[in-house]
C-alpha cells in the first residue's frame, strides 16, 4: 500500500481441483434448483470448485516456496490413481459456515483425501498454517477424514428440506493454486498454476 513500506503484500491463496468449463456448467445445471431455493446466494458456476487446502494471507515473497511444495507432492503422486473422480449425489447445509454443499464420494479410493492429506503434511512440516478447522470445522471431519465438497450456496441459514442431487462425476489429471480476492459483487478467483498429478514411468 502507498506510503505503508512496512505491510509487506500478502495473497489470499488456496489448492483446489478445478474443473473444466463444461465440467462446471453440467454441475450448476443439476445444482440449479437446489441453490436457487437455499435462500442464500448461488455460487456463480465458473467458480465452482473443491477446495484441497485453504492457506488465507501468505505473503508474495513465499509464492515460490509453496509453488515447490505443490509440485513435489503432485509429481510423486501415485499414477494407478489419476485420474482422481469424484461423484456427487448430495447435499449438506453446513450450519455453522452458512453454505450450501454438495459432498463427494470419491470413486477411485481414498485418492482424493489421500492428495489433501499429502499436501496439508507438507505446508504444516514447511511452517504454513492452513486453516482446517478453525472457520472450517467441517472439512475435515472429527475424524480428521477429508470430505470433498462443492460450495454451491452461500449464507445460507436455514436448512431447508434438501433435495436429491442428479449424480454428477468430475475427474482430475491435476490441482490447481488459487488467488482470491473479495470484491463487493462477490469472489473473484484466478489460477495461478497448475499441477499435473502423477509422473511418468513412476508409480508410488
Ligand atoms: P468453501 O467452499 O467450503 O466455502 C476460497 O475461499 C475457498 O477456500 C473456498 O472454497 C472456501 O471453502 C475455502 N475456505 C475459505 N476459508 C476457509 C477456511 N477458514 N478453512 C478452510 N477452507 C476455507
Amino acid at each position: 500500500m502507498a506510503g505503508d513500506r512496512s505491510r509487506e503484500a500478502t495473497r489470499r491463496l488456496f489448492f483446489a481441483l478445478w474443473p473444466n468449463e463444461a465440467s462446471q456448467a453440467a454441475f450448476a445445471h443439476s445444482v440449479h434448483k437446489a441453490a436457487k431455493t437455499s435462500g442464500g446466494r448461488p455460487v456463480p458456476a465458473d467458480n465452482l470448485h473443491v477446495t484441497l487446502a485453504f492457506l488465507g494471507s501468505v505473503p508474495e515473497r513465499q509464492l515460490s516456496q509453496l509453488q515447490s511444495i505443490a509440485g513435489q507432492v503432485a509429481q510423486t503422486f501415485p499414477v494407478e490413481w489419476v485420474p482422481l473422480r469424484l461423484r456427487f449425489e448430495r447435499f449438506e447445509h453446513w450450519k455453522k459456515v452458512q453454505v450450501l454443499c454438495a459432498l463427494a464420494e470419491d470413486v477411485l479410493t481414498e485418492a482424493v483425501g489421500a492428495l489433501a492429506e499429502r499436501l496439508k503434511t507438507r505446508l504444516l512440516a514447511a511452517g504454513f498454517t492452513p486453516d482446517w478447522r478453525s472457520s472450517r470445522p467441517v472439512t475435515f471431519s472429527s475424524a480428521q477424514r477429508f470430505r470433498a465438497h462443492v460450495t454451491v450456496a452461500r449464507k445460507v441459514q436455514h436448512a431447508a428440506r434438501l433435495t436429491a442431487m442428479e449424480p454428477v462425476t468430475w475427474s482430475f489429471t491435476d490441482f490447481v493454486l488459487v488467488d482470491s480476492k473479495t470484491l463487493p459483487q462477490g469472489s473473484v478467483y484466478t489460477v495461478l498454476e497448475r499441477f499435473t498429478l502423477g509422473h511418468p514411468g513412476e508409480s508410488r
